[in-house]
């Protein structure tokens, strides 16, 4: 198989797990323990190159990204070596990326932006992951734009409505580029966590009455979250919750606080309250206490090679499958199970041979 070219739109933590895992499971190929799966459609998460990469922040744009990623402010885990990658972090288009909360966090860069269609063009990428804060919105969408002027498919890791958007969806369709997308799903999130109890309890017969699920994190991410994104948040995070119930609750679940000594730790509280057997009263009580960046690095590996799976078939617009399974605000909500059914098919349709999971 070929190798998988993408760039970066943010060096943040997201970014930086994402690349530290590349070169860690280079390293870990007998036992990759913490991957979904080890080959995806014939492709290997070591198939995946970064060719290019955009930020704006001042301890980043000009230095190779294996130093970009580990430079203030981002503040997740290190977990592996990376060598110099001859890829320098480009000056990208300020816009909107840096909300009241991260003034003075956030270091803005003064030289001149780069032609982000040129760099990316020149690097040859074929995809662009877009990284950015998720206050975000109108530069996140000046990337989607720039992505097709320069021929890139497009993974919306933010949650700004771009594959969930009929009128961004077709667009990419009539630039015959794939589009996923939007808010990535985490690999252990409390979203899924509190989906999947809600399923089971309900499948139990139990009557749930009322849920909470509070998250406090402490990167950049939640600061920007606790003024620009919290609501939305929030109001995806409810209704996603909602979904895994097929009758109505009182439901909350969304991001509270920012912690700043957490670093990019998050911590999720769910609590459940219901009834069963003869009106009997149950209640859980649970955290769930997770590394923020790094719960999105082995999904992001499996969406980078479903991309590149389309992109292999000559598929445009909104990659349906892929965006249900990986994403908290698909186009179309659908229960886990059948997301995951949905994503096998996609793959093994694809490959003609059935991804095989770890
Ligand atoms: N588990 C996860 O980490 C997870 C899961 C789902 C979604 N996401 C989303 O991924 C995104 C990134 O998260 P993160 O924790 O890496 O955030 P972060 O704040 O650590 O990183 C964002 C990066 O974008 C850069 N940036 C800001 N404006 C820019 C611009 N205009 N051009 C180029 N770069 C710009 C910042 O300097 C920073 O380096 C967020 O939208 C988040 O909601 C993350």
């Amino acid at each position: 198989m070929g190798k998988i070219r993408v760039a970066l739109a943010g060096v943040g933590n997201c970014a930086s797990g994402f690349t530290q895992g590349l070169f860690y499971y280079r390293k870990e190929k007998k036992q990759p323990f913490g991957l979904r799966r080890l080959t995806l459609g014939g492709y290997f998460p070591w198939d995946i190159e970064i060719v290019s990469a955009f930020d704006i922040d001042a301890r980043k744009v000009g230095r190779d990204l294996s130093q970009a990623i580990f430079a203030e402010p981002n503040n997740t885990m290190g977990f592996a070596q990376v060598p110099d990658l001859d890829v320098l972090v480009h000056k990208g288009r300020v816009l909107d990326g840096v909300g009241q909360y991260l003034k003075g966090v956030v270091v803005v860069d003064s030289s001149p932006e780069a032609n982000v269609p040129q760099v990316l063009k020149r690097s040859d990428a074929e995809i662009l992951i877009n990284l950015l804060p998720s206050g975000a919105m109108e530069a996140s969408r000046w990337y989607a734009e720039q992505a097709m002027e320069a021929g890139c498919a497009f993974i919306n890791v933010t949650l700004t409505s771009v594959a969930s958007s009929p009128v961004w969806s077709e667009r990419f369709k009539r630039a015959e580029l794939p589009v996923v997308g939007d808010d990535l799903v985490d690999q252990m999130g409390a979203t899924t966590l509190h989906r999947t109890l809600m399923r089971l309890l309900s499948a139990q017969g139990v009557r749930i009455s009322e849920t909470y699920q509070l998250d406090v994190g402490g990167g950049t991410e939640s600061l920007d979250t606790l003024e620009r994104t919290r609501d939305v948040k929030r109001k995806i995070k409810t209704r996603t919750v909602k979904s895994a119930l097929p009758y109505e609750a009182d439901v909350v679940a969304g991001t509270t606080d920012y912690v700043d000594f957490m670093q990019n730790r998050r911590d999720s509280y769910l609590w459940i309250k219901g009834t069963y057997f003869g009106g009997a009263p149950l209640e859980i009580e649970l955290r769930l206490s997770t590394v923020d960046a790094a719960n999105a690095g082995a999904v992001l590996l499996d969406v980078v090679r479903a991309v590149k799976l389309g992109l292999d078939r000559g598929e445009v617009g909104v990659l349906s499958a892929v965006s249900a399974y990986a994403f908290k605000r698909p186009p179309t909500i659908m229960p886990l199970e059948k997301a995951a059914q949905f994503f096998e098919d996609f793959i093994s349709k694809t490959s003609g041979d059935p991804a095989r999971r770890l």
